[in-house]
């Protein structure tokens, strides 16, 4: 039954702003969200709460497996506790682009991602959704920006909430998990040969939702 929920898979770099246009596109056609990176930040989180080493393959796996995680609208739960700043810091990020180059950890997390998919729908936002999640789902975007623009994004976000951070830093620190996400030799971070390009430098979080549902409602499949 929820193999036949139909899936809309975004990827796409750091700060693209796939989660907020993902966000979107599911609200409009009232589909389930997965946030995948979510998963790889938790992981990362969990091993540095529990003294596990980034690098260590088989506990991160274990951990990865052993996940106890929750969505709760846009918040991220885990062990019952609202995690979601925890797991936006730019600490914890460096930390998941390490854990997510481990096949182990990729391949522990890969049952719980597919299970979201039920019906009605999903929106999937990620690296791999295309490409290793979900390669039959019906729509697949890579959604990106310049650097600069996502530096710029990622910037004004942690302003928001009250974060100190500087542009330059922000900008090397993306460029590097950039770098470090398209090398990795398991599910690297590339645009598929069947995903279509949307460039979201110089288009709202809104505009780029409206061009994706257009997409999906069949006008221009
Ligand atoms: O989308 P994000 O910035 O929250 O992702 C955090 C890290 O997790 C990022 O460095 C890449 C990795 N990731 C991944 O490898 N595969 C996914 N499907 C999602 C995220």
């Amino acid at each position: 039954m929820g193999a036949a929920a139909p899936v809309i898979a975004i990827d796409g770099p750091s700060a693209s702003g796939k989660g907020t246009v993902a966000r979107l596109v599911a609200r409009a056609l009232g589909f389930h969200y997965l946030n995948s990176g979510s998963l790889y930040r938790l992981v990362a989180l969990s091993a540095l709460r529990s003294g596990v080493s980034w690098e260590d393959e088989p506990r991160l796996a274990e951990l990865a497996a052993s996940l106890d995680a929750g969505f709760c609208d846009e918040r991220i739960i885990w062990h019952n506790k609202d995690v979601t700043g925890d797991i936006s810091s730019e600490s914890v990020a460096a930390g998941a682009s390490q854990v997510a180059a481990l096949p182990a950890v990729r391949s522990a997390l890969l049952k719980r991602q597919r299970g979201f998919r039920q019906p009605p729908g999903l929106v999937a936002e990620g690296r791999d959704m295309g490409s290793v999640v979900f390669p039959r789902a019906e729509l697949k975007i890579f959604l990106t920006a310049s650097a600069a623009e996502r530096a710029e994004r990622r910037y004004k976000q942690l302003k928001e909430k009250g974060i100190t951070a500087t542009l330059r830093i922000l900008l090397q620190d993306l460029r590097e998990r950039d770098a470090r996400d398209a090398a990795r030799s398991v599910a690297p971070l590339k645009q598929g040969p069947d995903a279509r390009l949307l460039d979201t430098t110089a288009m709202s979080a809104k505009d780029a939702a409206e061009r994706i549902l257009a997409w999906y409602r069949g006008a221009d499949r």
